[in-house]
């Protein structure tokens, strides 16, 4: 019976009724972009069995092989989503440009962001992976006849809802509309999210991380000392013992945060200079940022919030460090500390790298 529990339509049109800056027919896009997800599910879920497995034999923009679900979930966010009336354009992973809703469909005055399927390297070893969105509005002096790449390039504190479907041993939709984050299990039986964690909050405190450790050589020493900190566990000067988890899927990791705490770094390396991170601003760290911050949690590049980050181009890389509140201001301060050289061991000015007898 479906009693007892709300679906995730009921529970939008009552944030709508409680928030009245959610206009025009926010829920329908939010009800869109919840068939989309449904789709994709059901297209993981069979895997192999619908053929949807393996490469698609071409780059994205990032220069990154694209899978046939990366593809595929790529068209499910655009059928379900153009048609409805309530978009001016869409901008994803996936495509170099914006797409503009067809002449053919009524736009509106919203845009959405995605990237259609989130650690795709995991989808062919059968393990999670996910989709995360952000619902802008078009700014003032946007024309919804005309939406162009700049009507995107809005700060993440501008995004009016964000979430993501996992596609794990169950699937779950987690989304904010701006007032605390609600997660809904999929119950395939009657085809619908329902609510089944409401509230979530993310503990100031924690004992795990998740890095991709293979980076370690080309991180920055603000990392490399809170890395090395956290392994050093009971014997260092944290005092307790860390754990590790690396699943090479964001929207498994922000899960696991949401459910239990820990703090994510994808931060800045050397490993390819012209790329200032690994995650994408617009639609990766801006979403996850405002799901984190709004279950007290927080999301930053190490130097500042990522919600205060002004986009400049639709596929900007940025470093994100997010999570547990305490774990990302101590990190934050280590880059502070390290900027002002703080960080360094006390050293005698007369033998140190700075003395006064060297001539270099
Ligand atoms: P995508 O599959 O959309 O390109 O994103 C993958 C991202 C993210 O989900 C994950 O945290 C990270 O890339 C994994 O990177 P590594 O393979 O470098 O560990
Ligand atoms: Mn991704
Ligand atoms: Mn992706």
């Amino acid at each position: 019976m479906l009693c007892g529990r709300t679906n995730v339509n009921k529970f939008l049109i009552e944030e709508q009724r409680r928030n009245p800056a959610l206009f025009g027919d926010f829920s329908m896009l939010i009800s869109d972009v919840v068939r989309s997800c449904k789709a994709i599910a059901q297209g993981v879920s069979r895997g192999s069995l619908a053929g949807v497995l393996g490469d698609e034999g071409r780059e994205n923009v990032q220069g990154e092989a694209q899978k046939k679900l990366d593809v595929l979930a790529n068209q499910a966010f655009i059928h379900h989503c153009e048609w409805g009336g309530h978009l001016a354009a869409m901008a994803s992973e996936e495509m170099e440009d914006i797409y503009p809703i067809p002449s053919e469909h009524p736009r509106g005055k919203y845009l959405l962001v995605f990237d259609p399927l989130d650690g795709s390297s995991n989808i062919d070893v059968n393990l999670s992976v996910g989709s995360i969105f952000s619902v802008l509005r078009c700014p003032e002096n946007c024309n919804a006849d005309a939406p162009i790449a700049a009507d995107f390039l809005q700060p993440g504190s501008r995004q009016v809802a964000a979430g993501y479907a996992l596609y794990g041993p169950s699937t779950m939709l987690v989304l904010t509309v701006g007032s605390g984050v609600y997660g809904f299990t999929l119950d395939r039986d009657i085809g619908e999210f329902l609510l089944t964690h409401p509230h979530l909050v993310i503990s100031p405190e924690t004992r795990e991380f998740a890095i991709n450790a293979s980076n370690e050589r080309f991180w920055e020493p603000p990392v490399q000392r809170y890395v090395s900190e956290c392994l050093a566990g009971k014997t260092g000067i944290r005092g307790k013992d860390f754990n590790m988890r690396w699943v090479a899927s964001m929207v498994a990791e922000v899960h696991r945060i949401l459910m239990r705490g820990g703090v994510f770094l994808y931060p800045r390396d050397s490993k390819d200079i012209s790329r200032p991170g690994r995650l994408r601003l617009m639609y990766e760290a801006n979403p996850m940022a405002m799901i984190v911050g709004q279950a007290c949690g927080l999301a930053s590049t190490g130097r500042e919030r990522i919600l205060d980050v002004l986009p400049t181009s639709l596929h900007q890389r940025v470093p994100v460090i997010l999570g547990s509140r305490d774990e990302v201001e101590r990190i934050e301060r280590y880059h502070r500390e390290h900027e002002t050289g703080e960080d360094q061991p006390y050293k005698s000015p007369l033998f140190s790298t700075r003395t006064l007898f060297r001539n270099d």
